[in-house]
């Protein structure tokens, strides 16, 4: 495969070579791919307004460099493993040229219901191939997909539809997780009463539940595929385009729509996928996460079929039928790379170890992880016991700005560490600042993590909302991109990602915003207040800890409070933002000016409250003691 990396002196060399001259690095790789016209000039860049320009006036379509592009070689290579929720079920597997077929097919669905070039397409789907049917689909004809993780509420699902104003979404009757099934229909439903930009919901029909169907704004899916044809010519858009938007959590109660635009993000996309798994042609990768997040999108879907992979997607859990699902696959399959989240890893840890020692799992070669730092224990049990010592485990570090991984070791050629990230990839100028924003140079540092020039696929914008950009990633140190983690270089220079330093909280691998849960407990009439902090948890990494001030209860609203809270916070978010404890407290620790010390909350949290710092500037210090008494874990004073 070319532009891949298979040494370490290499990487070394490539890493210097790409900070030297940055642009002739990615020019040199996009000259790979098919262009309609190639860029006038390959970067053009400030970190002020800001304005990222990659490929400057190139024409492309994203898909075209995954058909076009690979059908030559690939016509009847699979593309997508589709492994069902129930493995009773029939695999469903669609080789590149099928894959080409039902995209373009559907592609041509949408354009008949009137979506042109630039359009927002709502996805609220399962994990199922029609999934990145539709996502495809929309890039063909050059609209701009927005997907919907199918674990949000109506009320989520709204708030991202008005947000990036859709006319069209498209669901499913329902959706299979384990032994439950998902009304999604009956969910988007609910949320359409909210949203009047929406003309047309898209159906597919998974699990054959009765569901309504609304005259004049509702099609099924297989209806709408059997009026058209199967060939669809491929909108010619430009490098700057933008392929989609993600919403994702951030500081305040609203989540943001990152905004990546198509060439950068496509050529970030393979580079990244090639290299850090080193996947050689024939392999079988699979990546567990749902194309809901960006871990999906980058590296289920664009980066693995840019690349002429076959990746499987997984409709399930790893706990059903039992907690050997995962190493069942790996078998069924022979995968090759498997990339999953700590927090999967941890829960099947405590399931025990027979579930792993009895399977195949001969035919793994690399194993990642992503989203969240990876504790010494599980990355010890995931090295010895699914790799049995020898598949290199490489700890990507990310985020859905990122759009692909930036500091990660490449498999078998970057010497490993448990919970280091390790280097950055070529391209990836990684810089670790204090609080006033200067670097701190040299090895054996930590603070906050900053990139300081730009990469193909970095964020663009924030949707409907470019100054909420600057401000959150480009504003607080000066002409570079924050990342909002905090991050220490170790004495090899080995990077080790310590975790959000921002209002963020990192639960399973999500990124839930502490302002949002906090809005939705509000939202129960007998909350007055309520302050959100994360504290550890065994198996999410960090659960979400809610202290809530609550009007006076009688003895039975007492005793069902804790239920209505979180069925509050579901409704309004989904069920991962659920608070794992709720505390009713009788005041906040607040300084005169009203704002709420969270470092207090967040240390009774941990159940160390021997080191609170300066409670004087408190109003009442007081509710201190308070809280620690009614604590819901073990505090040590
Ligand atoms: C965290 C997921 C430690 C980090 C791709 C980041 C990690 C946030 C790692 C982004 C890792 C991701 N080690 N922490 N290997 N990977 N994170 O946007 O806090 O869902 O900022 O993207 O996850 O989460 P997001």
């Amino acid at each position: 495969m070319t532009n891949k990396i298979t040494s370490l002196s290499e990487y070394l060399e490539k890493y210097q070579e790409s900070v030297a001259n940055p642009e002739g690095f990615w020019e040199k790789i996009a000259e790979d791919y098919y262009w309609h016209k190639k860029w006038d000039k390959v970067l053009e860049w400030n970190f002020d307004e800001p304005n990222v320009n990659w490929f400057q006036n190139g024409k492309l379509n994203i898909t075209e460099n995954i058909f076009e592009r690979n059908l030559f070689m690939r016509k009847d290579q699979t593309a997508i493993i589709w492994e069902p929720n129930d493995p009773k079920d029939e695999t469903v597997k669609l080789t590149y040229g099928e894959l080409f077929e039902k995209v373009s097919q559907f592609a041509n669905v949408l354009k008949k219901q009137g979506i042109k070039k630039g359009d927002r397409v709502t996805i609220y789907l399962p994990m199922i191939p029609e999934l990145a049917i539709a996502m495809l689909a929309c890039a063909r004809i050059g609209a701009i997909h927005s997907i919907v993780f199918a674990g949000f509420s109506a009320n989520a699902l709204a708030d991202r539809i008005i947000d990036g104003t859709s006319n069209i979404i498209i669901t499913s009757d329902g959706g299979y997780r384990g032994t439950k099934t998902i009304p999604l229909k009956k969910i988007v439903d609910e949320a359409l009463e909210k949203c009047p930009t929406i003309q047309k919901a898209i159906v597919y029909k998974r699990t054959g539940e009765d569901v309504p169907m609304k005259e004049g704004r509702d099609i099924w899916w297989h209806d709408a595929i059997k009026e058209v044809d199967t060939e669809c010519k491929a909108e010619v858009m430009d490098s700057e385009d933008t392929l989609f938007i993600l919403y994702t959590s951030g500081s305040t109660g609203k989540p943001k729509g990152v905004q990546h635009s198509i060439a950068g993000y496509m050529i970030f996309a393979e580079y990244t996928f090639k290299n850090v798994f080193q996947y050689s042609d024939g392999d079988v990768w699979w990546c567990t996460a749902d194309i809901g997040w960006v871990t999906g999108h980058s590296y289920i879907v664009y980066g693995p079929l840019l690349a002429g992979a076959t990746t499987v997607m997984f409709e399930g859990v790893p706990t059903w039928p039992d907690a050997g699902r995962f190493w069942d696959v790996v078998d069924k399959y022979k995968v090759n790379q498997f990339y999953t989240a700590p927090t999967a890893i941890r829960a099947l840890v405590a399931q025990g170890n027979e579930f792993v020692t009895s399977k195949d799992l001969s035919s793994l070669k690399v194993l990642g992880t992503v989203g969240e730092p990876i504790n010494e224990e599980a990355w010890r049990w995931y090295h010895d016991l699914v790799g049995k010592g020898r598949c290199p485990i490489v700890d990507t570090w990310w985020q859905t700005e990122t759009g692909g991984i930036m500091i990660t070791p490449l498999a078998g050629i970057t010497p490993t560490k448990p919970s280091f990230a390790t280097l950055p990839l070529p391209g990836i100028q990684p810089v670790i600042v204090d609080a006033e924003g200067k670097e701190l140079k040299g090895n054996s540092v930590e603070g906050n993590l900053c990139i300081k020039f730009p990469w193909p696929g970095m964020i663009r914008s924030t949707y409907g909302d470019h100054e909420r950009c600057r401000q959150v990633y480009f504003s607080q140190y000066k002409g570079m991109y924050f990342t909002g983690d905090g991050a220490k270089r170790d004495e090899e220079g080995y990077y080790r990602i310590m975790g959000r330093v921002d209002d963020v909280i990192n639960v399973s691998g999500h990124r839930i915003g502490t302002a949002e849960v906090e809005d939705a407990i509000n939202q129960h009439p007998k909350v007055n207040e309520s302050a959100v902090v994360g504290y550890p948890h065994e198996i999410k990494g960090s659960g979400i800890y809610a202290y809530v001030i609550c009007d006076e209860l009688s003895e039975t609203e007492i005793a069902n409070i804790e239920k209505e809270i979180r069925a509050t916070v579901t409704k309004q978010i989904g069920p991962i933002a659920k608070p794992d404890m709720i505390q009713l407290v009788s005041g906040l620790p607040k300084t005169r000016s009203g704002k709420i010390m969270r470092r207090i909350l967040r240390k009774i949290g941990e159940g160390d409250a021997t080191n609170l710092g300066d409670t004087s500037t408190l109003l009442d210090p007081g509710v201190v003691e308070d809280i620690i008494d009614g604590a819901k874990v073990e505090v040590k004073r």
